[in-house]
């Protein structure tokens, strides 16, 4: 500001009265949206340079609002930035600042611009570097469950449908199923850092700007790929936010679903694998505890990222056309759920490259009730339709259990009695080896399929590179 006057406003002009301190308290943001600064800087020597190129300053202006905020910028790097009680939000402050460092030029910095068009801008400008820091960790994590993988193609264990052991598996069948799951997440992650990338600088308030900028070049000099089509769309949509952050809250329901699955395995009633103890905590009174923190963590967390998406949803639902203070409201949530998928991720990442896995534990879990739709299965290669081989395994199966002897101690004549078609190859089928090495069509758990998929998806991997 040219003519700063300590704890006024930049729209102070038409105001008589300062705003009530409550007003202050309640709107001001730049407590958590400094977090912006440098992309506010960043964007704004663009925009100078925009306004020279468009005849509006002079080169040498230009340069002088530069060279001002690249100092704008140090200050806030090296910690000595002090914000004025008149500083609302980044974009005043930095504007305020720049001010006291070039004087009355600095004044020509907003010319046709918003602070609408600004922090839309700016918000798209973080959020950009945000989502690619995000897909960086989850492809670490990715690379930890394919490194785990392969060493488990042929480590069997059960696996399970309602928290029922249903069919036995092998455990690189089970870890990759969560590598697919990420590698959707990624997608939706891409998808949303390109819609991320569309500047809706020189929108203006709301209605465009007068001034006869060039706004794909300045769009490509921020770094994006293209211009808001709308004026009166650009400065309302935080579509690019919504996509982000329901991006990460199916990201963290993944997280989630995989800690449970962990939480599970490594409990002492499953004992499959083991957690390190770096990433699990005692108990203050119980001393022989060791809780998966990281992966209970993990779970909660995927609560409150979801808020944050059901947070925003609300906050725009019912909002009239072009911008709204409430607006306001995207920072946080974005912020947050950056952080929290920024802290999520790396230990995940470190419970995954250091747990290990107990085959004997895993092989004792399994038994021949899971072998079931083998056996049905076997009736079908002798022609019985597989409904009916269903219901004769059914009463096979029951017959198990009422003699209390597994299915692979029935004899000959007692399956007989079930049904003349079985033969004495049918004890050939009671393998678990077998009947894991049997599914070995495009995305089934035999080893062989296996192997495939982590080919499949080393090349994905490499292919995000
Ligand atoms: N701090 C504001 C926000 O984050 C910047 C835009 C303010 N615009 C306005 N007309 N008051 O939304």
């Amino acid at each position: 500001m040219t003519d700063p006057q300590p704890g006024k406003t930049l729209w102070a002009g038409r105001y008589e009265a300062q705003a009530a301190d409550s007003l202050r308290k309640l709107s001001d943001s730049l407590s958590f949206d400094k977090r912006l600064y440098a992309s506010d800087i960043v964007c704004s020597i663009a925009y100078a340079r925009a306004l020279a190129r468009a005849g509006i300053l002079t080169p040498q202006e230009a340069d002088t609002l530069a060279n001002g905020l690249a100092e704008v910028q140090k200050e806030f790097e090296n910690g000595r930035f002090v914000p004025a009680p008149g500083d609302e939000d980044i974009h005043t402050a930095v504007e305020r600042r720049l001010g006291e460092l070039v004087g009355a030029v600095a004044g020509k910095l907003h010319t046709g611009r918003s602070r609408n068009d600004q922090v839309a801008t700016d918000t798209r400008h973080w959020q950009r570097r945000a989502v690619e820091a995000v897909t960086a960790h989850v492809l670490a994590l990715q690379q930890a469950l394919l490194n785990q993988a392969r060493q488990h193609v042929e480590t069997l264990m059960p696996g399970y449908t309602h928290v029922r052991a249903a069919q036995p598996i092998t455990a690189a069948h089970w870890l990759l199923s969560y590598f697919w799951m990420l590698a959707r997440d990624v997608k939706r992650l891409d998808a949303c850092r390109e819609s991320t990338l569309i500047s809706p600088l020189g929108s203006g308030a709301l209605a465009g700007t007068p001034y006869p900028i060039d706004r794909m070049a300045l769009a490509q000099s921020m770094g994006f790929t293209g211009i808001t089509e709308n004026s009166l769309d650009a400065v309302s949509d935080r579509d690019f936010i919504v996509e982000f952050l329901s991006a990460a809250a199916l990201l963290a329901v993944h997280l989630s679903r995989f800690a449970e699955d962990a939480i599970l395995y490594s409990s002492p009633q499953y004992g499959f694998i083991h957690i390190d103890e770096r990433f699990t905590t005692g108990s203050s009174l119980m001393p022989q505890k060791q809780n998966p923190d990281a992966l209970e963590m993990a779970r909660g967390k995927a609560g409150r990222i979801a808020g944050h998406l059901s947070g925003l949803l609300n906050t725009l639902k019912g909002l009239p056309s072009t911008y709204n203070k409430d607006l306001q409201e995207d920072k946080e949530p974005l912020f947050d759920t950056v952080d929290t998928l920024e802290t999520l991720l790396p230990a995940l990442t470190g419970v995954i490259e250091t747990m290990t896995f107990d085959p004997a534990k895993m092989l004792a879990a399994l038994d021949e009730g899971m072998l079931a739709t083998d056996v049905a299965d076997y009736l079908v290669n002798k022609g019985v339709p597989f409904r009916e081989a269903h219901g004769i395994v059914g009463r096979a199966v029951r017959h198990s259990l009422e003699t209390n002897r597994p299915l692979s101690k029935l004899t000959l004549d007692e399956y007989h009695a079930i049904s003349p078609v079985f033969d004495s190859d049918v004890y050939a089928v009671f393998d678990f080896a077998r009947s894991v090495a049997r599914r070995k069509a495009p995305g089934g758990t035999a080893p062989e399929a296996v192997r495939e998929q982590m080919r499949q998806a080393e090349s994905w991997l490499s292919r995000q590179k």
